[in-house]
């Protein structure tokens, strides 16, 4: 409004300027405790980064390699399931692992337990038919079975018996459900490969019938060649591609 106003409103300005620049003002900081210059902050960081990446191998199987589809084709695909590298499962482990989600087509009948349905559906566990010879086993699976059968000491006769699986599925899933009802629940057998599934294939390649206990008693102990020892020391023969 008037100039006496406008005089005080000036001094006042000034105040603050003072002010605000007394509020500037830091303390001196005590020796030793200055923050930590930016650039000794990120030295830190990457050797945090660089030994997280030498240490996670070690202790996990992490690798940064997973995540490098360079490094994935030069060195085999390490995660499990994978084509080899460090940390991959066996061939043996690939294949129960396969086994065991294939296996959902059979435990509808012979259960998760493996232990069928009394007066139905015979059990795979402790079962001769599946720990004895693979020549009788693959077949059965293969081709179906049909009429009275004994199963460790028990007669089972399902009317129709059990259909062919061989049309269904493809000879490597075959061969890893085999594997797999082998060497579950207290079962110990050897490997069964694909290449075993396909050679009883092309054998029997003009069947179509199912089998019947007389069929197969001259297959009960014979083994198709090539089968391998199971156990983690499976290493002999690539694991069968599941589809
Ligand atoms: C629809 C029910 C059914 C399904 C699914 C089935 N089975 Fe069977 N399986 C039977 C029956 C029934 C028999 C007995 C046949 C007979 O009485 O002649 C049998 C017998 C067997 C035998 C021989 C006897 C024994 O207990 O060891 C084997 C081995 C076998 N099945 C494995 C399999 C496998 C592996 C699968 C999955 C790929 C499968 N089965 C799926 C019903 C089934």
């Amino acid at each position: 409004m008037s100039a006496p106003n406008s005089t005080v409103n000036t001094d006042s300005t000034d105040l603050d300027r003072l002010h605000a620049a007394v509020r500037r003002e830091k303390a001196d900081l005590e020796p030793g405790r200055e923050p930590v210059p930016m650039w000794i902050m990120f030295v830190f960081m990457l050797i945090a980064i660089i030994a997280g990446g030498q240490l996670g191998p070690m202790a996990g199987g992490w690798s940064f390699d997973v995540s490098n589809p360079w490094s994935l084709a030069l060195q085999g695909d390490p995660r499990p399931g994978g084509d080899g590298g460090a940390g991959a499962l066996d061939p043996f482990q690939t294949a129960m692992k396969k086994g065991a989600s294939g296996y959902a087509v059979c435990g509808g009948c012979h259960q998760g337990s493996g232990m069928g349905i009394p007066g139905q559906y015979p059990p795979l566990a402790k079962s001769e038919w599946v720990t004895g010879g693979t020549e009788r086993l693959i077949r059965v699976v293969q081709h179906g079975l049909v009429g009275q059968i004994n199963v460790a000491g028990q007669n089972y006769n399902f009317p129709g018996g059990m259909q062919p699986f061989g049309a269904a599925m493809s000879a490597g899933d075959l061969a890893n459900v085999l594997t797999y009802i082998r060497n579950s629940w207290g079962n110990q057998g050897t490997m069964i490969t694909k290449e075993m599934v396909e050679k009883v294939r092309a054998d029997e390649s003009s069947r179509a019938a199912q089998w019947t206990q007389a069929d197969l008693e001259k297959f009960a102990e014979a083994n198709v060649p090539g089968e391998i020892p199971a156990g983690p020391g499976a290493t002999a023969a690539a694991p069968a591609e599941a589809k």
